[in-house]
């Protein structure tokens, strides 16, 4: 594993050695443990969008393994004045071990990776969300023990979290299903990709999707870039939330998990959210701990 630029990239083996490491972290942390494995070694995170718990999780997760991470807004950037991605990704490449970023095109991503010499994190594209995805089959295993055969059930926008959803849990085994509105399905290579690697459900009907899940997930209906569509989207998305009928319908033992930041009596109630807040906040939590993992994965091989 060079990069983390999509979770459809990585193995189930990759994957579970994430979650492994991750895990021991975790403990080690919880223990007081130091592990400055990245002694000596930047991050550099750019940001084209807002941030809380990526931009957090990054800079305190450097800070734990003995490196030293930098905030760099598009902003300030020269990026934010047209500076080819390229020429950037060159010249960052010479001052860092890794970098970070957070920004709209899947495709500046997998440009800065390729025009760079260093690992490149994805920490968000309007595609997708892999250091998502990965805190969360993380919390999952923790509540659940295992991964394989759970059912996994996403309503709400087939946008960014939707498709690493598809692509973590189906890699991982799990059974996902997607409800969602006809024409805000998910990337429809990535569930053809599913159909014929797992069992992979995309419906406008909630309830066929939510039975019998064990995990119920849900994010925002409008995401960042979107805020012009608001309006529109609280109408066309207004049945698509976790309430306490959804809730009837999965198991009764059924976690739920939401990415945050969320929109209370949009996609969630506040009461669903309430009573699952245990989980919800461990997953925002287990964000420090996988994204550590990835950077342990990635830059401890790179340049010394
Ligand atoms: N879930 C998530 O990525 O949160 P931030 O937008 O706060 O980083
Ligand atoms: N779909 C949301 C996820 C935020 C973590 C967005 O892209 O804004």
């Amino acid at each position: 594993m060079k990069h983390l630029l999509k979770l459809a990239d990585l193995s189930k083996e990759e994957i579970l050695d994430i979650l492994d490491t991750a895990d021991q972290l975790k403990k080690e942390k919880k223990q007081g443990i130091p592990h400055p494995i990245l002694q000596g070694k930047a991050l550099g995170m750019i940001f084209r969008k807002s941030s809380t718990r990526t931009r957090v999780s990054f800079e305190v997760g450097m800070y734990d393994l003995g490196g030293t991470a930098l905030f760099l807004s598009s902003h300030d950037l020269q990026i934010g004045r047209g500076e080819p991605i390229q020429d950037t990704a060159r010249v960052l490449s010479r001052y860092l071990d890794g970098i970070m970023i957070r920004t709209f095109d899947q495709e500046e991503v997998e440009a800065l990776a390729q025009c760079g010499s260093i690992p490149v994190i994805n920490g968000l594209t309007d595609y997708c969300h892999p250091c998502q995805v990965l805190a969360d089959l993380m919390t999952i295993r923790e509540y659940k023990g295992k991964l394989e055969g759970l059912k996994l059930c996403y309503i709400g926008d087939g946008n960014n979290m939707a498709n690493s959803l598809i692509a973590g849990g189906i890699t991982t085994g799990m059974q996902v299903a997607i409800a969602c509105p006809d024409d805000y399905r998910p990337d429809e290579e990535l569930m053809q990709w599913a159909k014929s690697n797992g069992e992979f459900l995309c419906t406008g009907n909630i309830e066929e999707a939510a039975a019998g899940a064990d995990v119920l997930y849900t994010d925002v209906w409008a995401s960042m870039g979107q805020e012009g569509e608001a309006e529109e989207r609280k109408k066309i998305f207004k049945n698509y939330q976790i309430n306490d009928s959804v809730m009837a319908i999965a198991k009764p033992d059924a976690m739920v998990l939401h990415c945050l930041p969320a929109h209370r009596e949009e996609e969630i109630t506040g009461k669903v959210l309430e009573a699952h807040a245990d989980e919800i906040f461990e997953e925002a939590e287990n964000r420090l701990h996988a994204q550590k993992a990835v950077l342990v994965k990635l830059l401890s091989q790179s340049r010394q």
